[in-house]
């Protein structure tokens, strides 16, 4: 197996491992001036629970719906639907719900998925057509049935069996937008869109009994091929959840984070000791270390753990994320890694 390929922990990738850590901290305090918000150090990483972190400013609104929820004695996973409801409600949102821009043949597909710590369960959708809540069809998917995730056609029909409301299908906004799209593509004789807009609200929580649950939802890559799945009704890859260990969620180019486990990666780190944060950045050093594109992926991680540590970071500058407690609600910056940030990765990349 080439060494880019081999995630085990070899006494020489450990010390890669080490290395990476340390350069964390650098890399942090490096990057700080470039941003208007500052990076908080690992140790203002840290709240008691209950905990929302979840990802873009928009997921601001989301975990304060969510926490909204727990105050009035809700359950930790009626917080999460509740949460990625109000971003899936909001028809401004043009990568999240029926707001969202539609596919190449100018249908919104949405995807979605939902995990509960305790009993390690899970429930996902994929490409799902006409419904405005992929995430509350995931949670029927995870609480009625044997299976975790349905997909299309199949996902749409369950969801009509289960009673939920049929949606508008694409916004007139999203529809006069597509049909410009489409004459440039016609025009320029072009197939499938560049990535447009693939922001995903992932959230995470660290409920009140130190259970941990995480959702995700998003209408994905803007003009993608119709069936197109991305990362985040993937379980390991837009989110992962281990009750014993902590919570992981990503937002970027599907494609980049699925293929790489991304959400899984981070949460195994953190079981190896690392801070949320520092398990953000190694999974997208290790993952740029694979990538022939290097640190130019789109790619960016939340995390918590049991402790109530959390963290974020992404390529390039970075991006903002969105942090509740009972005591303040706040967007913060996350830290970013570029090449020229940390130089040549562990070593292994040609
Ligand atoms: N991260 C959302 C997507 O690529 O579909």
């Amino acid at each position: 197996m080439a060494p880019e390929n081999d995630w085990r922990m070899t006494p020489m990738s450990r010390r890669r491992f080490l290395r990476g850590s340390a350069l964390s901290a650098a890399t942090v305090g490096a990057t700080t001036s470039l941003r208007s918000a500052p990076v908080l150090s690992l140790q203002q990483l840290s709240a008691s629970a209950p905990l929302f972190v979840s990802t873009w400013p928009f997921g601001k609104p989301a975990n304060e719906a969510g926490m909204a929820v727990l105050t009035a004695g809700g359950l930790p996973l009626d917080a999460i639907e509740r949460g990625i409801g109000v971003t899936e409600s909001d028809t401004t949102n043009s990568s999240v719900g029926l707001g969202g821009i539609p596919n190449a043949e100018g249908v919104v597909q949405l995807d979605a998925c939902i995990m509960s710590g305790p009993g390690h369960r899970a429930g996902s959708v994929a490409a799902l057509e006409g419904y405005a809540h992929p995430i509350a069809i995931a949670r029927r998917v995870m609480e009625t049935t044997r299976h975790v995730m349905l997909v299309g056609e199949g996902a749409g029909k369950f969801a009509e069996h289960q009673g939920f409301e049929r949606g508008s299908v694409v916004s007139a906004k999203q529809k006069a937008a597509w049909k410009m799209w489409r004459k440039e593509q016609q025009q320029a004789s072009r197939g499938e869109g560049k990535p447009k807009n693939h922001d995903t609200i992932a959230m995470i929580l660290l409920a009140p009994d130190g259970n941990i649950y995480g959702g995700s939802s998003t209408s994905g890559w803007g003009y993608k091929l119709a069936g197109r799945v991305g990362d985040s009704p993937i379980i390991g890859g837009g989110l992962y959840v281990s009750n014993k260990v902590g919570a992981a969620g990503a937002t970027g180019i599907g494609e980049n984070v699925m293929r790489y486990c991304g959400s899984f990666l981070v949460v195994e780190l953190m079981r190896q000791g690392m801070h949320p944060q520092e398990a953000c950045l190694e999974t997208i050093r290790q993952i740029a270390a694979m990538d022939p594109k290097g640190f130019d992926l789109s790619i960016n991680f939340i995390a918590l753990d049991r402790s109530g540590r959390f963290g974020a970071a992404g390529t390039g500058q970075g991006f903002e994320y969105s942090v509740t407690t009972r005591e303040s609600s706040r967007v913060l910056q996350s830290p970013g890694l570029t090449s020229t940030d940390i130089g040549p990765v562990g070593g292994n990349r040609k």
